[in-house]
C-alpha cells in the first residue's frame, strides 16, 4: 500500500519534471516565437522588450519592498493619539512627480530611436508588394517581373523593403522571428523592412482576425543562400517566359482542363498561358512551393487533389469552390501542375 503510493508520487514527479523541461525548451522549439530571434529588425524589438521588462521588475520589487517596510515601521504599536501626519508634504509630492517622469524618459529614449530605426529602411533593400486576400497572401516582386503567393523567398542578409497592403478586409502580415506585426488595410500601402541572418523557411500568420479561414491564412518565408534565391528568381521569369508544355497525355488533358472547362483560369494565373484570373492565388511555380492552401497541407500530389476534391473541408470558408470534376479530370489537373516547377 505504502510502496505504491510511493510509486504513484514518483510518477507524478517525474512527469511533473517532463513537463516543466518542455515549458522550459519549449519556447526554442516553437516556429513563431518572438523570443528566438533570427533577423535584425527582431532582435531590436526583443532587446526593447528585455529592457522594458527588466526595468518594470526592478520597479516593482523597489515598490514592493517599500509597500513591506512602510507596513512593518509604521505599524500601530498602540501608541495614543495621531501619529505625524505627511499630507501636503512638498519633498514627497516632489519625489513622485519627479521619479516617474525620469523612468518615462528612461524607456522613451531606446523607444523612440528604435522607432526612427525600424522606419528607416536601408537603402540596398529589394522592394516587395504584399497583398492580403481572403485568405491567402500574394507577394509581387516589381523589380523581377514575379507574382507568387504564401511563400516570400528572400536572399540571406539582404533587407527586403515590404509594402503591404489588402484587397478586401484589414488582416496583418506577421513573421515572429524577423518582425513585428503591420497591418494589410486596403487601400494602404504600410511599410515594413525585415531581413533574415540564416538560410530557413520562416513561419507566417496574419494577425487579424479576418474572417472564417483566418486561422488558416499562413505563409512561409524562404530565406535562401544568395546563389540559390538568384536560382529561385531565374526559374520564375523562366516558367513565364516558357510555360510547361506537358508531354504526358495525362498533364495535357490537365491544362485544357485548367484554362477550359474546369474553369480554373477564372481565379488563377499561369504566367504564359491563358490563365490570367486575379482572384486566386498566382499558380506558376505551384510545385516549388511547400505548401498549399495557405500553409493548410504540405504540398504534395495527394494534398492537392484533396484540395481539388474538397477545399472547404481543408479549409472551412476557403473561397475556392468544390468543382464539379470527376476524379480522374482532377488527377489530370494534379498532374499539369504537378510540372509547376
Ligand atoms: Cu487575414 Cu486574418
Amino acid at each position: 500500500m505504502a510502496s505504491s503510493k510511493r510509486r504513484r508520487m514518483l510518477q507524478a514527479g517525474r512527469a511533473g519534471g517532463a513537463l516543466l523541461a518542455m515549458g522550459l525548451t519549449g519556447c526554442a522549439a516553437l516556429p513563431q516565437s518572438t523570443i528566438d530571434v533570427a533577423g535584425p529588425v527582431a532582435r531590436r524589438q526583443l532587446e526593447l522588450l528585455n529592457f522594458t521588462t527588466w526595468l518594470m521588475v526592478v520597479i516593482g520589487v523597489l515598490v514592493a519592498l517599500a509597500v513591506v517596510y512602510v507596513m512593518l515601521r509604521f505599524r500601530d504599536r498602540g501608541q495614543p493619539g495621531r501619529p505625524p501626519q505627511t499630507r501636503g508634504h512638498r519633498g514627497l509630492q516632489i519625489a513622485w512627480t519627479v521619479i516617474p517622469i525620469l523612468i518615462v524618459i528612461y524607456k522613451a529614449v531606446p523607444t523612440v530611436a528604435d522607432a526612427f530605426y525600424l522606419a528607416e529602411t536601408p537603402p540596398n533593400a529589394m522592394q516587395v508588394n504584399v497583398i492580403g486576400h481572403q485568405w491567402w497572401w500574394e507577394f509581387q516582386y516589381p523589380d523581377l517581373g514575379i507574382t507568387t503567393a504564401n511563400e516570400l523567398h528572400i536572399p540571406v542578409g539582404q533587407p527586403v523593403d515590404l509594402r503591404v497592403s489588402s484587397v478586401d478586409v484589414i488582416h496583418s502580415f506577421w513573421v515572429p522571428r524577423l518582425a513585428g506585426k503591420v497591418d494589410a488595410i486596403p487601400g494602404r500601402s504600410n511599410k515594413l523592412w525585415l531581413q533574415a541572418d540564416q538560410a530557413e523557411i520562416f513561419w507566417g500568420q496574419c494577425a487579424e482576425l479576418c474572417g472564417t479561414a483566418h486561422a488558416h491564412m499562413a505563409f512561409r518565408v524562404v530565406a535562401q543562400p544568395p546563389d540559390a534565391y538568384a536560382a529561385w528568381t531565374r526559374r520564375m521569369q523562366d516558367l513565364a517566359a516558357h510555360p510547361v508544355t506537358p508531354a504526358d497525355p495525362v498533364a495535357a488533358r490537365g491544362q485544357e482542363l485548367f484554362t477550359g472547362k474546369a474553369g480554373c483560369l477564372g481565379c488563377h494565373t499561369i504566367a504564359g498561358t491563358r490563365a490570367a484570373g486575379k482572384v486566386g492565388p498566382n499558380l506558376t511555380g505551384l510545385a516549388l512551393r511547400t505548401t498549399i492552401g495557405a500553409a493548410a497541407l504540405d504540398n504534395t500530389a495527394e494534398n492537392l487533389s484533396r484540395w481539388i476534391h474538397h477545399p472547404a473541408e481543408v479549409k472551412p470558408g476557403a473561397l475556392m469552390p468544390k468543382l464539379p470534376l470527376t476524379d480522374a479530370e482532377i488527377q489530370q489537373l494534379v498532374a499539369y501542375l504537378r510540372l509547376q516547377k
